[in-house]
């Protein structure tokens, strides 16, 4: 039972709801391991991608979702659209409605502007990442590839370092990781701290081997330098010795740390390419991998719940 019609934030799910996702999740992990990838779970059912900003990994992961559970995905050139005519949000999204489809896979650069979008439209929707508020498969991705690696998702020690005001990944995982009782460290320069960031029970730093002492997991994310319009940071290259990942800062965390990366990634900016690389400390190809999985399952218990409204 999943008692949610929209999958819009972590903020909103339980504890219970994050680990029916996973537990879920889990197997399609396996079947997207066989050769045959496919079943009928959405069979009959439209699915409309609607990406208002560039997305590869996001994008390409909901759509090849989709087809493996058998629904009939579509992605709207959101650059092509009538949006570019001046059509507003919301009329697109009535637009869409009026074709009957039964989830819509939203990301947008406004926050909330999924939620508004939500609450027009008849089918599940789903935020694929809006603004800088929240990324909520993005989270659940990241939370299965940790529980796999380490075996619990509860008790652990997880730095997310770099720019933080302008991360929806950062703001979904620290929803996520708290609500599962782990330790979550913020660690990065202070103008790329969100503002009240001292009310959101996490511990914060800007000095790097202090804030990977002793870590589980380190959380890389990208300098998101399309949200920023002014100086946030000196240099890249100052960026990158003081905050950047290195074999030398990793040091400072468990010799079993595992380094995560959202995508996209700017090698040598906030983490050095060997390291990324290194499969014995990275798992970001697995974080990718667990990203189908996680929206095969979000998308499976959305239309469970619509299957029963129509019942
Ligand atoms: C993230 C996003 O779009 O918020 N990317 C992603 O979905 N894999 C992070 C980013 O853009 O840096």
């Amino acid at each position: 039972m999943f008692p949610h019609r929209h999958l819009l934030g972590i903020e909103q799910l339980s504890q219970t709801d994050i680990i029916t996702i996973l537990d879920l999740a889990e197997k399609y992990a396996d079947l997207n391991r066989q050769q045959h990838k496919h079943l009928d779970v959405l069979s009959g059912l439209t699915q409309i991608n609607m990406f208002f900003e560039n997305s590869t990994r996001t994008q390409a992961s909901f759509e090849i979702a989709g087809k493996r559970l058998g629904a009939d995905v579509m992605n709207m050139a959101m650059q092509a659209s009538s949006i570019k005519k001046g059509e507003t949000l919301i009329d697109t999204a009535l637009t869409l409605n009026a074709m009957h489809p039964d989830l819509l896979v939203v990301r947008h650069p406004h926050s909330g502007a999924v939620q508004l979008l939500s609450e027009k439209v008849n089918c599940a929707v789903l935020n694929a990442g809006d603004g800088r508020h929240e990324h909520p498969t993005q989270a659940l991705l990241d939370a299965l590839t940790i529980r796999r690696s380490k075996g619990r998702l509860h008790r652990l020690t997880i730095a997310i370092c770099g720019d933080i005001a302008h991360s929806r990944v950062a703001r979904s995982n620290m929803f996520l990781l708290g609500k599962m009782e782990n330790r979550v460290r913020l660690v990065g320069p202070k103008t790329l701290m969100p503002s009240g960031v001292d009310k959101l029970g996490v511990e914060v730093t800007d000095d790097m081997a202090a804030g990977l002492e002793g870590a589980d997991v380190v959380m890389m994310l990208r300098l998101q330098k399309e949200r920023m319009d002014g100086g946030f940071i000196p240099s890249e290259r100052e960026y990158y010795h003081r905050w950047g990942l290195d074999e030398a800062k990793l040091s400072n965390a468990r010799p079993d740390a595992i380094v995560m990366h959202p995508g996209p990634m700017n090698r040598g900016v906030e983490i050095d390419g060997t390291l990324a690389d290194d499969i014995n400390r990275s798992v970001i190809q697995e974080q990718v991998e667990m990203g189908v999985a996680v929206r095969m399952a979000a998308m499976e218990l959305l239309t469970q719940n619509l299957r029963r409204d129509t019942a």
